[in-house]
């Protein structure tokens, strides 16, 4: 007879490991032990076994644990002006070229003290937990000087600590130039060469990203950090296709990318690459939504060659101040036309697929992490269709109760 540390009966599993209606389990039952979940299906078909703890579900909804796989959560100040000079007009390439937009970010986080910088990202990341996710990526980017970039990534590292969150980092040095660089392009790209081999000696990251779009650094650029990055051994991810159609699919395919971010100019031959490479399409809704930008990511063309499609919150003070990934599944039916299934599965198991994280997280299955949000809900369906403020009425974390609404 098995020991199990927490039991969960007459629950509704969303287990996810495919979109189709046979991956829901109306009647199931699911148990965990040391933080995974070691047995999942009908409830009927529930072995025998020692439970510390049963929490009988009344027929709620089980879900994985939400996984929002691309944010910028840590900077300091606010692009509050610059919002206003958008909506008189000015596009966002057009003030990144004036020297506001990402340069402004990284002016005031270069002066903000580490526990500024922790004390700031902590409450985003309380608004994003409240919402079921427990797995968040967290860039740097706003450093663009060895200092703040490390300051970045170890800020990011320790506000994990103590809170019930896998924080995975990424070392976006490659974002833009800075302006010390302007005459210098090749030094900058140098100086993120160097900084790659030490964020991943250092382990301060996971993956390095890169810009390749017009705002970023052109093709042979991104080549030297994507080297780099390969050299360092750090798997990379890609920002592009967020403001020119310029191959950015195939480009990080070509260097096995986990995924390529943004991508609404995408062709039919950056699909078909990705589709061979594996890499994950991780559409931004958000900052579609708050640049007004009226080229769409091709769904369709990423459905028809199986592409895994992800859906995060982008949250950064510039180009989508979201903090809300039901927002962003809201926003990525609305706009983009995903299913409810699939924005599901975007914030799941194509969003741990996208960190690299899918055989460990992102579906409820025996061996996965006990990671897993808890819904009062009838339909899945109700996950994404209000606006804003749907929240899990009961969360675990590794296998640990670690959010529960009175009334559950
Ligand atoms: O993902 N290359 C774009 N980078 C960010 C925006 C960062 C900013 O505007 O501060 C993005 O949208
Ligand atoms: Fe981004």
């Amino acid at each position: 007879m098995s020991d199990w540390d927490l039991l969960l009966t007459d629950a509704r599993l969303a287990t996810v490991v495919s979109d189709e209606p046979t991956a829901m389990i109306d009647r199931g039952a699911l148990a965990i032990a040391d933080g995974h979940i070691v047995w999942a299906g009908p409830a009927q078909e529930l072995p025998q076994g020692r439970a510390r703890r049963t929490i009988a579900l009344e027929g709620r909804w089980v879900t994985p644990g939400f996984i929002d796989c691309h944010t910028h959560l840590i900077y300091a100040g606010n692009r509050a002006s610059e919002f206003a000079e958008r909506m008189a007009g000015a596009s966002y390439a057009d003030i990144a070229a004036a020297g506001g937009g990402i340069k402004a970010t990284v002016a005031a986080t270069r002066v903000a003290s580490e526990a500024q910088l922790l004390a700031n990202a902590a409450l985003r990341l309380d608004a994003l937990l409240s919402e079921g996710v427990t797995t968040v990526e967290i860039k740097s980017g706003y450093g663009m000087d060895r200092d703040t970039e490390l300051r970045m990534l170890a800020t990011a590292r320790q506000l994990g600590e103590g809170k019930p969150v896998t924080i995975v980092t990424t070392y976006l040095g490659g974002h833009t130039v800075p302006a010390e660089f302007a005459g210098n392009r090749a030094g900058y790209v140098e100086l993120v060469c160097g900084t790659m081999a030490e964020v991943a000696a250092a382990r301060l990251a996971d993956a390095a990203d890169v810009c390749y779009d017009p705002i970023g650094f052109d093709r042979e650029e991104c080549e030297r950090m994507l080297q780099a990055a390969r050299c360092a051994g750090l798997p990379v991810k890609l920002h592009t296709g967020q403001i020119a159609a310029q191959g950015g699919g195939a480009f990080a395919a070509s260097y096995g990318a986990l995924s390529a971010d943004h991508v609404e100019y995408l062709s039919e031959d950056d699909v078909l690459a990705m589709a061979r490479s594996g890499t994950v399409a991780v559409l931004l809704p958000g900052a579609f939504y708050y640049l007004r930008e009226t080229t769409k990511p091709p769904v369709e063309l990423l459905r028809h060659h199986g592409v895994p499609i992800a859906v995060a919150t982008d949250h950064n003070p510039g180009s989508s101040p979201l903090l809300s990934i039901v927002l962003a599944m809201n926003m990525a039916s609305v706009f983009f036309g995903l299913t409810a299934a699939e924005t599901l599965a975007g914030v799941t198991r194509n969003a741990a697929r996208a960190l690299g994280l899918l055989h460990d997280r992102g579906t409820i299955e025996a061996g996965k992490r006990a990671d897993l949000a808890i819904w009062d809900i009838g339909d899945l369906g109700e996950l994404a269709s209000l606006i804003g403020s749907r929240k899990p009425s009961m969360v675990i974390q590794d296998g640990r109760c670690v959010g529960r609404r009175a009334d559950t």
